[in-house]
């Protein structure tokens, strides 16, 4: 347990970067050590060799040199001082690039970098923590396949992603029929076999084949079975790195309007939740009692129920990245874990002895808008009000029966049929 963090953050992808920057370092330490020192040792060649002759020359002009010979040198002079600043300002911006890549490791660097500038905090009511992370710089290199792909498909750097097989085909055009229906044009299918892609390029649905897992990441792959659970936050990865947010989707979630118009963009995640009404989705006080403990009897926790790692938004930030890590490191690394619930326990829990906790911001999404199907076979259905509600995406993650459950979803909210819900129980039987 101890070990996670340094297991998790480790050598994989710490390793290049600083070895680049200190390689770097060294090398931009010695042209600094030539350029700055008086300017004098700049260019212990050229430049000083120029400089000296134009001093001589001066001696020797008093002797009667040609005007011509001196203003070509002193032309000569301008062109290396010239260089001279060009040179500097390349060493600046380099020393930047040495210094963003450096952030990983140093945690003052980074929330230096974080926050901007040091201010006085204002008087009461006026003061906000900061929530939004900046997002990363891209990084075509990782995967320029796909990078290409998302240049076509994504609308202001987001979209959204499902992951695929043919087992789920039914329940994959029952999705990709509403989100065309809806209108919405930036969603993209991962393709996990050869008829999940021929599927979607016959349904001109944007769909990108996946090259086999281990060529991409070297996490999950000692993981055997378990490790498939890890690839969706493996892949997730990539589309973050190119510098993409993605609003991460299941197949069997119907979609009624553009999620893209109602989500808040200010925290590193954004999710759905599996609580049934504002108490459980958004947090409450659960008091503990212990009558042997008298007086102090009532012991106070909190309790949240945990969002859905199938439907959330990522942004592209070094915290979001951090997450998928974690999450995709204790996957293919503790067998008996479950997805979702190491997903919530790397989102939530704090630092304690031995154990770093990941410092990302989270949104619950509205329960009403991003609705469970709980939400809506136990309660919304029955109550009169709640049914005129118009929900952006309804996700049918709580019944085993979805494709039907999907069909009749699209029955009472798109068709109109009033009692298209009906025949359904609250739960499963
Ligand atoms: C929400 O559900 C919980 C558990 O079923 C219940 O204890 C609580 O009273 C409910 N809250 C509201 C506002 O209905
Ligand atoms: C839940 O919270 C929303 C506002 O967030 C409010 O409009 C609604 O009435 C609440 N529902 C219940 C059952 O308390």
């Amino acid at each position: 347990m101890a070990g996670r963090r340094g297991g998790c953050g480790g050598s994989d992808f710490r390793g290049s970067p600083t070895t680049i920057a200190i390689g770097a370092g060294i090398f931009f330490g010695c042209v600094f050590a030539f350029l700055f020192p008086n300017g004098l040792f700049a260019f212990p060649s050229a430049a000083r060799r120029a400089n000296m002759s134009v001093r001589s020359l001066q001696i020797s002009s008093t002797a009667c040199e040609s005007p011509e010979k001196i203003s070509v040198l002193k032309s000569k002079v301008a062109t290396f001082s010239e260089k001279n600043a060009e040179l500097k300002k390349q060493v600046r911006e380099l020393s930047m690039k040495i210094q963003l890549s450096e952030q990983g490791k140093d945690q003052a660097q980074k929330q230096f970098l974080t926050l901007g500038l040091q201010r006085k905090a204002g008087p009461f009511g006026t003061v906000k923590g900061l929530r939004t992370n900046p997002t990363v710089l891209p990084d075509e290199s990782v995967n320029p396949r796909l990078s290409e792909i998302l240049e076509k498909v994504a609308l202001q750097k987001e979209l959204i992603v499902a992951l695929a097989n043919s087992n789920v085909r039914e329940m994959l055009e029952v999705w990709f029929e509403n989100i065309k229906r809806v209108g919405i044009p930036n969603y993209l299918v991962v393709a996990l076999d050869d008829g999940t892609e021929s599927l979607c390029k016959a349904k001109d649905v944007p769909v990108y084949r996946r090259p086999p897992a281990d060529n991409v990441d070297s996490i999950g792959r000692t993981g055997g079975n378990h490790a498939v659970s890890a690839l969706k936050f493996q892949i997730l990865r990539e589309f973050l790195q190119l510098g993409y947010s993605v609003l991460l989707s299941d197949i069997d979630i119907v979609y009624l309007q553009n999620p893209f118009d109602h989500l808040h963009r200010d925290s590193d995640v954004e999710s759905m939740s599996d609580g049934h009404n504002n108490t459980t989705a958004y947090g409450y006080n659960d008091v503990f009692d212990e009558p042997s403990m008298g007086w102090a009897r009532y012991a106070h926790t909190m309790r949240i129920w945990v969002y859905n790692s199938g439907f959330f938004y990522i942004r592209a930030t070094l915290a979001a990245i951090e997450l998928l890590d974690r999450v995709a490191y204790r996957l293919s690394n503790e067998p008996m874990s479950w997805d979702q619930a190491v997903f919530n326990e790397e989102l939530f829990f704090p630092s304690r002895p031995g154990y770093d906790g990941l410092h990302a911001a989270k949104r619950t999404m509205d329960i009403y808008l991003f609705m469970n199907s709980k939400m809506l076979f136990k309660t919304v259905r029955k109550d009169a009000q709640l049914q005129k509600l118009k929900p952006v995406i309804i996700h049918v993650n709580y019944h085993p029966d979805k494709l039907q459950r999907m069909k009749a979803i699209v029955e009472f909210y798109v068709n109109g049929k009033q009692n298209a819900l009906e025949r359904f129980p609250d739960g499963s039987q």
